[in-house]
């Protein structure tokens, strides 16, 4: 782990339109523009029922002063008895200070506790193949084989509901 870049770090569930706008700003840095998944900065149907997680974080801007700049974001959303995480992405630049782990961890924390999820059984994902180690390290299993989405090795991977 890197020292600590990211100051008063705050991570909530977009409330707002400008938090909303923010959400896919970093979605379209990271996953249109960097990674090419041109899909990923349009809404789609799972955005209309979907929950966008943002990170805010104090960050130097140009000229020294301390800005609250959105860094990452996930959405996650409800099938049956398994919360989905997706479109997980933090600024290329912000990356290796526990912006993505932390977010990770908001939504366990609120999926394994809040009432509102106390049906789900699991928390799951399809993550690009090559990122798989991120979840691993969270303590994810990977189910099954490799695939392609969107071009591009997938593989789907779970936590099960804490005992
Ligand atoms: C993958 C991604 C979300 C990780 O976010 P991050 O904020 O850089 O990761 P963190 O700093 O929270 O890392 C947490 C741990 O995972 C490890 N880790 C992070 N990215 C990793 C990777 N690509 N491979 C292996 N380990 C990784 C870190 O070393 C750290 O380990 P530690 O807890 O032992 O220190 C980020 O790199 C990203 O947005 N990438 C581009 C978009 C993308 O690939 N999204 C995922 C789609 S499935």
């Amino acid at each position: 782990m890197k020292d600590s870049k990211l100051e008063n770090v705050e991570i909530i569930i977009v409330q707002t339109d400008q938090e909303q706008k923010d959400a896919f700003f970093v979605r379209d840095i990271v996953l249109t523009k960097e990674l090419g998944f041109d899909i990923a900065s349009i809404p789609d149907e799972i955005d209309k029922r979907a929950k966008n997680v943002i990170l805010y974080s104090q960050v130097e801007s140009e000229i020294g002063n301390l800005e609250r700049k959105p860094l990452a974001t996930l959405r996650f959303f409800t099938s049956n008895d398994v919360v989905k995480i997706g479109r997980v992405a933090v600024l290329k630049e912000f990356r290796g200070y526990q912006a993505g782990k932390k977010m990770m961890q908001f939504v366990e924390n609120l999926v394994w506790n809040e009432p509102e999820y106390s049906n789900i059984k699991q928390i799951a994902l399809s993550s690009i193949y090559d990122k798989r180690d991120f979840y691993l390290k969270l303590g994810y299993t990977i189910k099954g084989e490799s695939y392609l989405e969107e071009g591009c090795p997938h593989i789907y991977m779970y936590k099960d509901r804490p005992q």
